[in-house]
């Protein structure tokens, strides 16, 4: 079995269970602490000054949309919806002379098990995201754009519909925003409560009123997205950067974080830990840290850690304990920061029931579009339970790396390999628990809960 670590030695910062889990200087998203929501709150804390800097109703000349573009790719901004893909790249892609619409959708369907950053980005603080999307909409000749909000958070929805109108009241949405010549209209859409609906094509398609099932690409929706046209959807982190980006400067943002690692992220910190929460820290914070801002390991020694939500491939602790929380220090052990929810798992944790609860997630989500997917999942899901439950064979090994490869690269959307990638990590790092469960017909940890 993998070695565990005593984590006492790692002296706990606090027992924070919200964004001031760390006061960094400077706070990108400054608000988050629970404090008001309301636009006279956020106006106060500088809200809406970038947007006014962008359109020149700050007494200055404002920016061109290639100068915003400009400032976000020097920032280093990567995109916070999983797969790390630099925005500025991503906005330059939208063909900005297209005739007729374009569209802007920020992806808030949050349904990554594990992550709970952008329900609580809107629900603490709905303006940040509206400015950020006005600024990109402004960078990409966009006058319509959409939230597509997670089906299942009524009360996050209704907020941001308040903020919405807040908003559209003091000019800073609608015809001639802030007296420019900048027109921009911004809706709430309620997701479907699938997970598949976060993926971008699955999204639009569910916006378009049909069933969500992704596209093939390409086209890209740079090019085709919702309605056929050229569309940018970026997740509600990402946008939520960019105006604290547009007032401080890209190469400030960047200084934030490590070099292709720039600024602050929000992890969803969860699972065995005292003061479980979302943190708002530096890329390239080590990790020991941010398990100390969330109070330690709770119930035990560290024993492994999913650092990207539970697609992301687990790390054992010794492995982790030497990683610093950035895109690159991740994948250099082997896993990935994806939504950044970080699962901690204590040493009373069965690695086999946990896997087994992961494939169930899989086989329930998948869209079905896929054969790899739809039945590899499912099978993932039947080998690993006759495994936990005393019926597994030793070639089940083999055959549940070969069901899992096969999946791997094989689908039109990732979710395939979100399904795989679990399953060979756990077999790489803990494969005697597997092992032991299939000769004992029992389970290694006693105390698995
Ligand atoms: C199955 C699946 C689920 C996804 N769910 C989400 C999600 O809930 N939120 C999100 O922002 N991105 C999600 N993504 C990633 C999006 O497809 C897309 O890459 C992202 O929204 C782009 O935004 P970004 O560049 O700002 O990261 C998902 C991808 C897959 C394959």
């Amino acid at each position: 079995m993998a070695g565990t670590i005593d984590l006492s030695k790692f002296k706990a910062k606090g027992q924070e269970t919200c964004f001031h889990g760390r006061h960094i200087a400077p706070q990108i998203y400054a608000g988050l602490d629970g404090s008001n929501w309301r636009l006279s709150d956020y106006v106060a804390r500088g809200g809406y000054a970038a947007l006014s800097k962008v359109l020149g109703k700050d007494g200055g000349s404002g920016l061109t949309p290639d100068e915003v573009i400009a400032e976000v790719k020097a920032s280093g901004l990567r995109g916070r919806g999983g797969a790390g893909f630099p925005t500025g790249l991503k906005w330059s892609f939208m063909p900005r002379q297209f005739p007729g619409p374009k569209y802007l959708v920020c992806n808030s369907d949050e349904g990554e098990p594990g992550t709970c950053k952008d329900r609580d980005i809107l629900r603490y603080n709905p303006h940040i995201v509206i400015e950020g999307m006005a600024i990109a909409a402004y960078a990409m000749g966009v006058k319509t754009a959409y939230n597509y909000i997670h089906g299942e958070i009524f009360e996050v929805y209704q907020r941001f519909e308040e903020a919405l109108d807040e908003a559209r009241a003091a000019g800073f949405l609608g015809e001639h925003v802030l007296g420019s010549d900048f027109s921009f209209q911004l809706h709430a859409h309620h997701g479907f409560g699938a997970y598949i609906c976060g993926e971008e094509t699955a999204l639009l398609e569910s916006i378009e009123g049909k069933k969500g099932q992704p596209r093939f690409k390409p086209p890209f929706p740079a090019s085709f997205g919702l309605y056929g046209k050229p569309t940018t959807i970026n997740n509600t982190e990402t946008f939520a950067a960019v105006p604290w980006i547009i007032r401080n400067g890209g190469q400030a943002y960047l200084d934030c974080g490590k070099p292709n690692n720039g600024g602050t992220k929000i992890y969803s910190v969860v699972g065995d830990v005292n003061a479980p929460g979302n943190f708002e820290v530096p890329l390239g914070t080590p990790f020991p840290e941010l398990l100390a801002l969330a109070g330690g390991v709770k119930g035990g020694a560290l024993k492994a850690v999913i650092p990207g939500g539970s697609s992301a491939p687990v790390l054992p602790a010794a492995l982790m304990m030497d990683c610093t929380m950035d895109y690159d220090s991740i994948a250099k052990a082997g896993s990935m920061l994806g939504s950044g929810a970080v699962i901690v798992m204590n040493d009373s944790r069965c690695m086999v029931k946990s896997l087994l609860r992961l494939d169930y997630f899989y086989m329930h989500e998948s869209c079905g579009q896929c054969t790899p997917c739809r039945e590899g999942t499912g099978w993932l899901w039947r080998i690993v339970d006759r495994i936990e439950h005393g019926k597994g064979r030793l070639e089940d090994l083999e055959l549940l790396d070969s069901v899992a490869g096969n999946i791997k690269g094989h689908t039109i959307c990732a979710l395939g390999d979100a399904a795989a990638m679990p399953v060979q990590a756990m077999l790489k790092h803990f494969r005697d628990e597997f092992m032991y469960h299939i000769e004992h017909k029992t389970c290694l940890v006693k105390q698995s809960a």
